[in-house]
């Protein structure tokens, strides 16, 4: 019998009842370190005192009102994000699926008011997750995530990761946008090099084909800085963003140039919940916080101890790890075993972590672990590899 939950999801048996910085509890009161953070949700630890001091207060005043009036709290975090940022304008939804179904519409818009509407065609690279909506997994394009799910939204071109001589060779008068994840998440902590970014810029400035960056995962302060292009220096056209904007709260927001937002103009997009006062008033708080230079200098600190700890792990379980990948407080761990046998040996030491694609166990903690999180985190996935060592002997 289905049970009353739809079973998309492999689910652990473990149920948490509360949380407080980078530490989960379960009912019987058994502590869990998490290094998934939500998978990058929770920027600021779970139930960080600040956030919910955000969300009470504003839940004391209003929660939702709809977008047919003016929304002070959403026009805060709009103006923050508009000041820190290549953007001129945004627009707020409630998950990264939404943002990307935005960024694709707004992109395709774009070449329409242009009168050029047959630039419909986006590429898009292999091992991208871009959400689940049926724009979403047609950008993604893998058998996985499209298979029975027919008729797939057409207009999107598939290339392999990092590959320029495809993305040159898929440019055509068709082409309305390049997107991509300077940082895939989901396809296994794989960074863009800034080279790879430059050239997609020249491109795109040569074509005029516009250039499409999912910062859902790795936006957010998550790689040191407050969003992940900053590091190469190339700004995208449009941007998504969520997951850590919200800190738990789901918020997400699609970033645009003033020329890239063009075609959208009132009546061509909406949201009933988007951009409502709770999810804003959180993420401005959020935003305060992630975007001060010291805090984004703190990440890059974390995120140089951590990876210099997990190279000591890598070296000490040759047979278990190959790699530490990643940027900041977005790492990964290439294994030489499925990643889900870590994940699971990881929860008999009480220790969370997520698997990816490529083989890679993902490390993605709350960007406010302390070194000694970290360092006990460490001992604890050495406790795991060297549990699933004993196990292969
Ligand atoms: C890069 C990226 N884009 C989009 C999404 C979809 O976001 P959501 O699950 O909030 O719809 C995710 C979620 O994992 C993601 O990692």
């Amino acid at each position: 019998m289905i049970s009353s939950v739809l079973p998309t999801y492999n689910r652990a048996p473990l149920a948490f009842v509360k949380g407080a910085g980078s530490w989960l509890e379960t009912a019987d009161g058994t502590r869990y370190l998490d290094l998934g953070a939500g998978i990058a949700v929770n920027a600021l630890g779970h139930a960080a005192p600040v956030l919910v001091e955000a969300l009470t207060e504003q839940a004391h005043k209003v929660w939702h009102v709809s977008n047919l009036y003016q929304i002070p709290e959403q026009q805060k975090l709009a103006d923050a994000l508009v000041e820190k940022t290549f953007a001129d304008t945004v627009f707020f939804t409630n998950s990264g699926t939404e943002a990307c179904e935005l960024a694709v519409k707004m992109a395709r818009k774009y070449w329409y008011e242009k009168g050029a509407p047959e630039r419909v065609e986006i590429i898009t690279f292999r091992g991208a997750f871009h959400g689940r909506s049926s724009a979403a997994i047609a950008a993604a394009g893998s058998e996985k995530m499209v298979k029975g799910f027919g008729p797939v939204l057409p207009g999107f071109v598939h290339v392999d990761w990092l590959d320029l001589e495809a993305v040159k060779a898929a440019v055509s008068e068709k082409t309305c946008a390049i997107m991509l994840e300077p940082v895939q998440g989901e396809g296994g902590i794989r960074p863009a090099p800034d080279a790879f970014l430059t050239a997609l810029k020249q491109i795109s400035d040569e074509t005029g084909t516009l250039l499409i960056f999912d910062e859902v995962q790795c936006g957010m302060g998550r790689t040191g800085r407050l969003f992940a292009h900053e590091w190469s220096g190339v700004t995208p056209d449009i941007m998504m963003v969520a997951k850590g904007i919200g800190g738990g709260f789901p918020l997400g927001a699609v970033l645009a140039t003033e020329a890239a937002a063009a075609g959208m103009t009132a009546g061509t997009h909406g949201s009933t919940y988007g951009g409502n006062p709770l999810g804003c008033a959180v993420g401005a708080k959020v935003m305060e916080i992630v975007a001060e230079p010291e805090f984004l200098a703190a990440v890059n600190a974390k995120g140089g101890f951590l990876r210099q700890r997990l190279e000591g792990l890598v070296a000490a379980h040759p047979e278990i790890f190959e790699e530490v990948r990643g940027v900041g407080l977005m790492l990964g761990l290439k294994c030489r075993l499925a990643p889900g046998e870590l994940v699971a040996a990881g929860y008999a030491e009480r220790l969370l972590t997520v698997a990816a694609a490529d083989n890679v166990l993902r490390i993605l903690p709350a960007l406010t672990i302390t070194e000694e999180e970290m360092a006990e985190a460490v001992s604890r996935l050495d406790a795991a590899a060297t549990a699933l060592e004993t196990h292969l002997a």
